[in-house]
């Protein structure tokens, strides 16, 4: 049998991206203008039920936008989770604040929202939620808390491209929700990002703030310090062919997540299978599991083993708190150190078949019982 080459994450441009790309070509609009973009930023907002979209060049500048948005500066205090991906943290440092992080829910692996409380000090500023690896986080006691001390919250949905929570759209519940379409996201424009939010304030802001502070009604007149953060009309091309099949990528990783929950249903005994709360529809960006305690190897032997058979993995991320620009020797995250400690994202890609699944779920089983 053929060596096995099965990848963990992998694009799929099956629509209209090269008919879209070849007209930004054959048109000469190669830069930020141009009629993708805004198509684009609108669709978008349909998609996402907002009232407004605004893209940028990453999701990293997204959040970036979406707190200068707020005014954060120097000494404010974010509330964030300390599993996440590291541009979380770093957009919040940009604008001179300091991130305060909270552990993780054991089952969706999420900000547990009743730790937040206790991390509320006059400082605070605002919340920024992340909903990893597509499962939405619970957000009704997020807001409620919010609510009380006058905090902003920032959906970071990177991770979560049309992930419901109790019916609504993840990125539209908070102030603003911040997205991220880099080349192994659910859908991609290759780099790329979008803020949307409800709030024409906020939105207006980030639109002047992306496109160096310029006076929308006046050339070259920039009345505050922006920033080049532009989306080009190339990547909006790609963009807006991904958004015509988002029904079909969502689809895809449902039926991905379906078929590996099938086959790896008898190993629960050897590892947590992902949750998916009563009130949530999960994204699946990543398939991801928890090795339990019952294993002999550890999780990184376990991830070469799958190498070895062809199967390419990712660790989860390591928690912001024990990376060193954020180091707290001190912090207390049991349940965010375990998931970091024992968690894999599996294959999870639009073009994964049942044959590889079943093959990825054997190879586990192999590891699980020798
Ligand atoms: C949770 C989270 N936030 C932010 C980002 C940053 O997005 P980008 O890579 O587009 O800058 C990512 C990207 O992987 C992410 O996973």
């Amino acid at each position: 049998m053929p060596k096995r080459n099965i990848s963990v994450a992998n694009a799929v441009l099956n629509g209209n991206e090269k008919k879209y790309v070849n007209e930004c070509l054959d048109t000469g609009w190669i830069s930020s203008n141009g009629r993708f973009v805004e198509e684009f930023e609108k669709k978008f907002s349909d998609f996402c039920k907002t009232k407004y979209s605004v893209s940028c060049c990453n999701g990293t500048v997204s959040l970036h936008l979406s707190l200068l948005a707020q005014n954060v500066a120097p000494g404010d205090e974010i509330i964030m989770p300390t599993l996440t991906y590291i541009a979380t943290a770093n957009a919040v440092r940009y604008c001179g604040g300091r991130p305060v992080f909270v552990d993780s829910e054991g089952e969706t692996w999420n900000i547990n929202p009743a730790l937040i409380e206790a991390k509320v000090t006059d400082k605070t500023k605002g919340i920024i939620v992340v909903h990893l690896y597509g499962h939405p986080v619970d957000m009704d006691p997020v807001l409620k808390i919010a609510e009380k001390y006058g905090l902003f919250v920032i959906e970071d949905a990177a991770e979560a491209h049309g992930a419901l929570y109790k019916n609504k759209i993840v990125g539209s519940i908070g102030d603003c929700g911040s997205f991220s379409f880099y080349g192994n996201k659910i859908i991609t424009t290759g780099e790329g990002g979008m803020v949307v939010t409800q709030n024409k304030h906020l939105a207006d802001t980030i639109r002047t703030l992306k496109g160096q502070g310029v006076d929308p009604n006046r050339r070259y007149w920039h009345p505050v310090i922006g920033y080049n953060y532009r989306m080009t009309n190339i990547e909006a091309a790609i963009g807006l062919a991904q958004l015509e099949k988002i029904d079909w990528h969502l689809q895809r990783r449902r039926e991905i997540a379906r078929l590996y929950n099938k086959h790896l249903e008898d190993l629960q005994e050897f590892i947590q299978l992902p949750a998916e709360m009563k009130w949530a529809k999960h994204a699946f960006w990543m398939y991801s599991v928890l090795l339990k305690d019952r294993i002999n190897v550890s999780r990184d032997e376990f991830m070469v083993r799958l190498q070895e058979a062809g199967i390419e993995t990712r660790p989860v991320f390591y928690p912001m708190h024990i990376l060193p620009p954020y180091n707290e020797p001190e912090g207390h995250y049991p349940v965010a150190e375990r998931i970091a400690a024992r968690g894999i994202n599996l294959p999870t890609h639009g073009t994964l078949s049942e044959d590889e699944i079943l093959y990825i779920a054997d190879t586990i089983k192999k590891i699980c019982i020798t």
